[in-house]
C-alpha cells in the first residue's frame, strides 16, 4: 500500500486497526466508529530533528522513546541514526499514531506503537515488557494536522465543533468544560494557560453565550471572545489566540501531563540516559527547566536552552518559539559523574 493511497481502515468498535508493519497483538483500538479516513495530507514539519538526535546520542542497540511521536519525524530520525536502534512510539492521537505507522512500517519491529497519554510513560512501558530505556523525547503542543483539521475545533480560522481534545476518544470536550465550569474557573483557565489579561471579561462573555444557546461552533466561540475584546490584532496576534491556547491546554491537561513525564524520566531511563524535551511556551519551559535543575539527578546538556537554526526558523516559522532542553541522568555507579 503506497503512502498516498493508504487508507486507514476503521470497522466496528474495538476493532484492530489495519496498519501495514503491525500484525501482533492489538496495542490499542478504536473505539469512535468513523468510515474511512485518509492519512496521507498528515503533514508535520519536525522541529530541531537533528539537534533532538544528537542530544540523545542514539547508538546501535539503543532503546529510545517518543513520547510526542505525531507523525513520526523524530522517531525516524532517531530509527536513521543507528541500524539497530528501536523507538517506543507513544502518542494519544489515534490518527497521529496511525499515520506515523505508515511512515515508519518499513522499520519493521524496530517500531513499537502505543496509544497512550505521555503521563502514563511508566506503567505504558511496564504494560509492554519496556524496561529501561536509553533515551526519551517530547517535542510538546499539537501537531500541525490538529490545529487544521476543521472537526478537531483546535483553530479559529475553521469551523469546526469546539472540541480541542488529542484524544479524540476519551475525556471532555471544550465545550462540555465550557459548560461545567462557572465564569471564575473558566476565566482561572483563560489567565493561567492562555496569558490573558481579559480573561474575566472574555470568560463572561464565553459563558453568556453559551447560556443563550449561541456557542456550537469554534467560530461562535471566537464571536464569543472577540466581542469581549474588541477586533483589534495586537502586534499581529488575532485576540482569540490566547483564550484557544489556555482552553486547549486545560482540555488535555497538559502541564500536569508534563510534569507527570518529567516525573517519570529519572524512572524509566537507564544511568547515562538523556531526556530531550521541546517546549513552544514559557509554561512548559519553565516546568523542564526546573525538572533538570536537580543536581544529584540531572546534568543538562546545556547550561541554556537550544533554540532552532537561523535557517531553520526561516523555511519553518513554527520553529522560532522552539526550545530544546536536555540532560543526562546522572550514573551514580560512576564515581565522579558528572
Ligand atoms: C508537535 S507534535 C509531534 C510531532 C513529531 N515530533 C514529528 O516530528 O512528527 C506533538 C504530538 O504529541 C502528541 N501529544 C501531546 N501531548 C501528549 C500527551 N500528553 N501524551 C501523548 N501524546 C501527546 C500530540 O497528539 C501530537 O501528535
Amino acid at each position: 500500500m503506497s503512502n498516498a493511497r493508504a487508507r486507514l481502515l476503521v470497522a466496528e468498535e474495538d476493532s484492530q486497526l489495519a496498519l501495514p508493519g503491525l500484525d501482533s497483538e492489538p496495542e490499542w483500538t478504536w473505539t469512535q466508529v468513523e468510515e474511512e479516513t485518509t492519512l496521507d495530507r498528515f503533514e508535520h514539519t519536525t522541529v530541531m530533528r537533528e539537534e533532538t538526535v544528537r542530544a540523545l546520542a542514539v547508538r546501535d542497540g539503543g532503546t529510545y522513546v517518543d513520547a510526542t511521536l505525531g507523525g513520526g519525524g523524530h522517531a525516524e530520525a532517531i530509527l536513521d541514526a543507528a541500524d539497530t536502534a528501536r523507538v517506543i512510539g507513544i502518542d494519544r492521537d489515534t490518527i497521529a499514531l496511525a499515520a506515523a505507522g505508515l511512515r515508519l512500517a518499513r522499520f519493521g519491529d524496530r517500531v513499537t506503537l502505543i496509544h497512550d497519554a505521555f503521563g502514563n510513560l511508566e506503567s505504558a512501558l511496564l504494560a509492554h515488557g519496556v524496561g529501561k530505556v536509553d533515551g526519551v523525547c517530547a517535542d510538546l503542543g499539537v501537531s500541525s494536522p490538529q490545529l487544521d483539521e476543521a472537526e478537531r475545533g483546535m483553530s479559529f480560522r475553521r469551523e469546526g465543533p469546539i472540541d480541542m481534545r488529542m484524544n479524540t476518544t476519551d475525556g471532555e470536550t471544550a465545550l462540555e468544560m465550557i459548560a461545567r465550569m462557572d465564569d471564575e474557573e473558566l476565566a482561572n483557565v483563560i489567565f493561567k494557560y492562555g496569558e490573558e489579561r481579559r480573561s474575566r471579561r472574555i470568560a463572561r462573555s464565553i459563558k453568556r453565550a453559551h447560556d443563550n444557546g449561541e456557542l456550537h461552533t469554534t467560530l461562535d466561540l471566537r464571536r464569543a471572545i472577540v466581542r469581549a475584546t474588541g477586533p483589534v490584532r495586537h502586534g499581529g496576534v488575532d485576540p482569540a489566540t490566547r483564550t484557544f491556547q489556555g482552553i486547549r491546554i486545560a482540555v488535555n491537561a497538559e502541564l500536569d501531563q508534563l510534569e507527570a513525564l518529567l516525573a517519570a524520566l529519572p524512572k524509566v531511563l537507564a544511568p547515562g540516559g538523556v531526556g530531550a524535551i521541546i517546549s513552544f511556551h514559557s509554561l512548559e519551559d519553565r516546568l523542564v527547566k526546573h525538572a533538570f535543575h536537580v543536581r544529584e539527578t540531572w546534568a543538562p546538556l546545556w547550561k541554556k536552552p537550544l533554540g532552532a537554526s537561523a535557517d531553520e526558523q526561516t523555511a519553518n516559522g513554527r520553529s522560532r518559539s522552539a526550545k530544546l532542553r536536555a540532560a543526562r541522568l546522572i550514573d551514580h555507579s560512576v564515581e565522579g559523574d558528572p
